[in-house]
């Protein structure tokens, strides 16, 4: 693992000629494929005027050309069997996904989004007794109901190479549901797959690990699905909203099995739309879709990435579709500067503050993104470089060498 944080204060230092020649070498510290493939051949999608809006949105991670051809085509050839339920489709889909996973039927639940899976793991495996342990910063679905719900929650920093502390997760013995983020959500980071086999041994007895993989496609990573055969108290989630561009069809799913899963699918199961169950069974069924998107996001990723260093801006070492950048100051100062140039980034998390997460859009969003940052940065509305931000426990060695 590299480190999650990469070489601001170098850069910031010497932003001549050599510095920009050490932003070229630090490259390889990004993360995914770096080779840029050409876009993908769906064309980017055309809302009508009724639903077009201005400006670039790189806020909400979500993947900009939307749901793949196949997908579109079933989008539009489904539409005059809408008057019908076609729980036929939803099943059918149902058990090809199982089969594409290669787990058995009856260990998958459909949800309208995994958002929704989200929503319920924590009244299923949490309670006044029963902590939610996650790690920050990080996606805070289970801990937002876990608060509604009056349910303890331990927060855990990240490590400073960006993975989950899972050891200090495991730690809590009231645990009743541990959550990673795998890549994390917003920092992009990685938590290798030993150090989640490692806390399924270690967590305690009957606490369940929630593995949202939502990002995993963007990732050379490979995921836990398969470790569900073995261990009863390991549920993984997955979206179709994130590299299958289909975050306003709403379909996602988990896989688990035995009692775990049993008592989450009780609260409800496979509540999908007809739309959304052909697009995915669609997606599922394209060859080619993960590796092209794949390397056309770690392209456009790395290079806007690159772009930032050698301007002396720290990001996140990302394995997927978002990652963030060391604003220096309030980043919700700086989004709703970048706002007013027509470009919405996302957010900052409360333990960031300074740090502004920026989803990877297309090659053209993103160019739109460096005009739009650069305007900023000459406007002055980013702070001058500074010493390293407290909240900044990446500056490892490795990182300032
Ligand atoms: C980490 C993570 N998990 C789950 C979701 C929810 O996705 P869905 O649109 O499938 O509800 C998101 C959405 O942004 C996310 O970032």
């Amino acid at each position: 693992m590299t480190d999650v944080g990469s070489r601001r204060h170098f850069l910031r230092s010497s932003l001549g000629a050599s510095a920009l020649a050490v932003a070229g070498t630090a490259l390889p510290l990004l993360g995914g494929c770096a080779s840029a493939k050409p876009a993908p051949s769906a064309p980017a999608p055309v809302p009508g005027a009724r639903f077009a809006r201005e400006g670039t949105f790189i806020n909400y991670n979500e993947y900009p050309l939307g749901p793949c051809e196949s997908a579109r085509e079933a989008l539009v050839e489904i539409i005059g069997q809408t008057g019908f339920y076609r729980f036929d489709l939803i099943q059918r889909f149902h058990d090809s996904l199982a089969a594409h996973l290669g787990v058995d039927a009856e260990q998958v639940i459909l949800y309208p989004g995994s958002g929704w899976a989200l929503e319920l793991a924590p009244r299923v495996f949490t309670s006044a007794e029963r902590s939610l342990v996650v790690a920050d910063p990080s996606y805070e679905a289970c801990e937002q109901v876990a608060k509604r719900m009056g349910t303890p929650v331990h927060r855990v920093p990240l490590l400073a190479n960006g993975a989950h502390d899972l050891t200090a997760m495991c730690a809590f013995p009231d645990a009743g549901l541990i959550y990673v983020c795998n890549p994390n959500n917003p920092t992009g980071t990685i938590t290798p797959r030993e150090a989640i086999v490692s806390a399924l041994a270690n967590k305690p007895a009957d606490a369940i690990l929630l593995v949202d993989e939502a990002y995993i496609h963007f990732s050379e990573e490979q995921s836990v699905i398969d470790l569900v055969a073995s261990h009863p108290d390991l549920i993984v989630l997955h979206t179709f909203a994130k590299l299958y561009g289909m975050a306003g069809l709403r379909c996602g799913f988990a896989v688990g099995q035995g009692d775990a899963l049993a008592r989450l699918r009780a609260m409800g199961s496979d509540a999908i739309s007809v739309t959304a169950a052909v697009a995915a069974q669609a997606s599922i069924e394209d060859q080619t879709i993960v590796a092209e998107r794949r390397a056309y996001n770690s392209g456009v990723r790395n290079d806007v990435i690159r772009w930032l260093q050698a301007r002396g801006v720290e990001c996140t070492v990302s394995h997927t579709n978002c990652f963030m950048m060391d604003v220096g100051r309030p980043g919700k100062d700086v989004a709703a500067a970048m706002a007013s140039h027509g470009v919405h980034v996302g957010r900052s998390w409360p333990s960031w503050p300074n740090w502004v997460r920026v989803s990877v859009g297309t090659r053209e969003d993103m160019e739109a993104f460096k005009t739009a940052f650069a305007a900023v940065q000459e406007q002055g509305v980013l702070a001058a470089a500074t010493a390293c931000a407290p909240e900044l426990r990446l500056c490892t060695a490795a990182a300032l060498a």
